[in-house]
């Protein structure tokens, strides 16, 4: 589709970035927080990237000002952040933690007073590891209620100021690695449980979004949601049909059912077959489809390219975690699909597609298949950065990724995708959950590495300055 000309961004567009708990915070045992699944994760050997992990992280929980103050001096109009549930409920529900509480207040006020409008994510991965001992975290129904009280306790403690929500980030991407792939706690590789902990989630989800509906009637909120928009390898019918297996099983398994409480009928038959579907309970997918939710937040980093996987085919597979590049093996399901890289595309040092045409068609597919508005809550690009001389980090091909991706957010609009805003991935520099230090996506260097917290310093790299002139243009001129 050709526009003659584009349509600008929106008066009111969210020019954003994005942070989540485990990955900015350290202070991982500070002021009464509980430990969460990630705390107990990373120190098991072998688990990340060099053993790194985010006791410290970039010391956000100790330099916030610091970090707000560069928010907006960088013109941030959102910032998109996580609470630490074992942070605010140490034991994952009872009695709460007044000073974990206080932190949130502390920011949230922070942003407000410079006109940054949070984003609060309630999970982000960081499951209390209370819960995952006493009944399996996800795999119980138990977790329903106890994440209803967490949110509730948000709802109504941040709920006047806040006004925008991120329900579950990245159930997909989240719930894969921890039960498929064994590379998030609790490391499974069970599909049988993954559909069932998945499942489970889903109604965690509802529930969240129905006690929203009550507590903050005047706010929005949506799930985020690890979207790689499937591509067919050729024009094969074999590949056309792993191709569609793909979206129905990785994108529309989770799509359709946040949106319309509706499983993909033709893998919810195959999974019956198989053995592996979720057990569903009378009035479960009632309660899915009442909790409809107001937006549909995007995580989008790549597009996935698939061919035909016969049932003696490839399994799924690891990921690159070190930034070698061309080190990440084709992955899938054996008799629905595997992935294969797409020769039209260049791929970041770990592999990932930098394709913002899939940006595009991502958006367009939202746009026509669930009629919501979209939030970009998350897109950048992971790399290795060099600190140079007097402090300087020339992160060029950063700002080509967002340069690019942001065009193709105009693009969308013109199209007419209802975009609300889009949040870079990420403010500073995080510890990237299995990549350690070196994988950095922020406008803010963080001199630190993998075993060395150094001296945690803030340097604004060439694309803060950018993203600056972005924002002050109105995303005008990129
Ligand atoms: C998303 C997560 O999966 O992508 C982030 O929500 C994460 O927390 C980001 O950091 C990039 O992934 P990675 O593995 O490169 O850190």
């Amino acid at each position: 589709m050709h526009h003659v000309s584009l349509k600008p961004f929106p008066d009111n567009f969210l020019w954003g970035a994005a942070s989540a708990a485990y990955q900015v915070e350290g202070a991982f045992d500070t002021d009464g927080k509980g430990l969460s699944v990630w705390d107990v994760f990373v120190r098991e050997p072998g688990r990340t990237f060099e053993g790194s992990n985010g006791d410290v992280a970039v010391d956000h929980y100790h330099r916030m000002e610091e970090d707000v103050a560069l928010m907006a001096e960088m013109g941030l109009t959102a910032y998109r952040f996580s609470v630490s549930w074992p942070r605010v409920l140490p034991q994952g529900r009872g009695q709460a933690n007044e000073a974990g509480l206080a932190f949130y207040d502390r920011l949230i006020d922070a942003l407000l007073a410079r006109g940054i409008e949070p984003v609060l994510t309630l999970y982000h991965w960081d499951m209390p590891q209370a819960l995952q001992d006493e009944y399996g975290g996800w795999e119980d129904r138990r977790v329903i209620d106890d994440f209803g009280d967490y949110c509730a306790l948000l709802f109504r403690r941040y709920g006047d100021r806040v006004k925008t929500w991120v329900s579950l980030n990245e159930q997909n991407y989240n719930l894969s690695n921890a039960y498929l792939l064994a590379t998030h706690p609790p490391a499974l590789a069970d599909r049988k449980r993954f559909y069932a902990a998945n499942h489970i989630a889903f109604l965690a989800n509802a529930r969240a979004i129905m006690l929203f509906r009550q507590l903050v009637p005047d706010g929005r909120i949506g799930p985020s949601f690890a979207y790689s928009p499937a591509y067919p390898a050729s024009c094969a019918p074999a590949d056309l049909l792993a191709f569609d297996n793909a979206e129905e099983f990785t994108n529309h398994w989770w799509l359709d059912t946040y949106c319309y409480g509706r499983y993909p009928q033709v893998a919810l038959a195959w999974l019956r077959e198989q053995g592996e579907a979720p057990d569903i309970l009378p009035g479960d997918m009632a309660a899915l489809a009442a909790a409809k939710p107001d937006f549909i937040g995007l995580n989008y980093y790549y597009t996935l390219t698939y061919t035909d996987n016969p049932p003696d085919g490839v399994g799924l597979q690891r990921i690159n975690t070190t930034g070698q590049k061309g080190s990440t093996p084709s992955s899938g399901v054996p008799g629905l699909y595997r992935t294969t890289p797409n020769p039209q595309l260049e791929t970041s040092n770990w592999d990932w597609a930098i394709d913002p045409t899939g940006l595009r068609i991502a958006l367009r597919r939202l746009t026509s298949r669930y009629a919501l508005p979209v939030l970009i809550t998350e897109n950048g690009l992971g790399e290795f950065d060099r600190l140079e001389d007097g402090d300087q980090v020339h992160d060029v091909y950063r700002i080509d990724y967002l340069r690019r991706h942001l065009a193709a957010c105009q693009e969308a609009i013109s199209d007419g995708a209802a975009l609300l805003g889009f949040c870079a991935w990420s403010f500073t520099d995080i510890l990237s959950w299995l990549n350690g230090y070196q994988k950095r996506y922020g406008f803010v260097y963080i001199n630190r590495d993998e075993t060395d917290a150094r001296d945690l310093r803030r340097v604004r790299k060439d694309s803060f300055f950018w993203y600056q002139r972005v924002i002050a243009s109105g995303g005008r001129e990129r």
